[in-house]
């Protein structure tokens, strides 16, 4: 077992990226994934277990939490938690902590990957995506030695109302959007946005993508298409596509990264 183990979720790759900037200042750190529910659950052994993800409609994003219910952790390991989001970070951390009890946990902005609602660009505070990628790169160098010192935050996460009710309505609402998805003439039936889905929401007929709508919106077939062949209503066509730049797609199905 490695010293350091993070779970990771991540739609279009920002929560990855961070979490392998936050193992390569650690070392020896296993990244296991929680896109579907992940390989490895009893961490008993290892000194630090952390949990990366963003927030989705004020929550923590599709199945995590109930995933994180069955992780086994040691009550001596040192515990974190971090939500990256483009401007709030809901109720996920707080929920989380119910489950597992966070030593430490911070939040992280970056660039919105919600395309249908805003341009990528708009994030709080506003900035270009490079600079938004070397913000973060920066501000997990200084969360990687927090953890290294075993900072303990004085506060609980954030846990507002509101935001509790808009993650509880966003499931259906997530599922009604997803009947707007459309594949265009560009598809070319590579087959990546099914493996990508962590839903099993894609198959291929034809030789093209059918997207159905038992859908959580990470929006990582969309972002990552390399033809641009999936729309989610007009305005999806016209922005700037985005995911994040240090991330694969092929990286995000692996079910566990090792970094020594
Ligand atoms: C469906 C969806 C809902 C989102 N909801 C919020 C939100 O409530 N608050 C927020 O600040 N950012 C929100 N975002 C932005 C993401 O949290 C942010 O882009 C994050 O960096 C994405 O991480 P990832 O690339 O690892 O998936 C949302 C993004 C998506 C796709
Ligand atoms: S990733 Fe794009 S091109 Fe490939 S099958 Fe899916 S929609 Fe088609
Ligand atoms: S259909 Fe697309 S947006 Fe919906 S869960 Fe699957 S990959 Fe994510």
């Amino acid at each position: 077992m490695s010293e350091n183990v993070i779970f990771c979720y991540s739609g279009t790759g920002n929560c990855l990226d961070m979490a392998k900037n936050i193992a390569c200042s650690l070392g020896d750190t296993d990244i296991i994934m929680m896109r579907s529910a992940p390989v490895k659950t009893d961490v008993r052994e290892a000194a630090r277990v952390g949990f990366i993800f963003p927030c989705y409609a004020g929550g923590a994003p599709g199945d995590v939490l109930s995933y994180v219910r069955g992780i086994q952790v040691s009550p001596d390991s040192y515990t974190f938690g971090i939500v990256q989001c483009a401007a709030y970070p809901g109720t996920g951390l707080a929920e989380l902590d119910r489950i597992i009890p966070l030593r430490y946990w911070s939040v992280v902005t970056h660039q919105c990957s919600c395309i249908w609602l805003f341009p990528h660009t708009l994030m709080r505070p506003a900035m270009s995506a490079e600079k938004a990628q070397q913000r973060s790169e920066k501000l997990a160098k200084e969360i990687a030695e927090n953890l290294r010192a075993g900072v303990v935050s004085e506060k609980k996460p954030p846990n507002h109302l509101i935001n509790r009710a808009e993650s509880r309505f966003w499931p259906a609402i997530a599922r009604k959007k997803a009947a707007g998805f459309k594949v265009s003439d560009a598809c070319i039936g590579c087959g990546q946005c099914v493996s990508l889905c962590p839903k099993g929401n894609i198959r291929l007929k034809d030789g093209r993508a059918v997207i159905g709508t038992d859908c959580i919106q990470c929006l990582g077939c969309l972002q990552y298409c390399p033809r641009s062949a999936i729309s989610l209503g007009s305005i999806t066509e016209k922005r700037e596509h985005y995911h994040n730049p240090n991330v694969s797609a092929s990286e995000l199905t692996e079910p566990i990264i090792h970094v020594d």
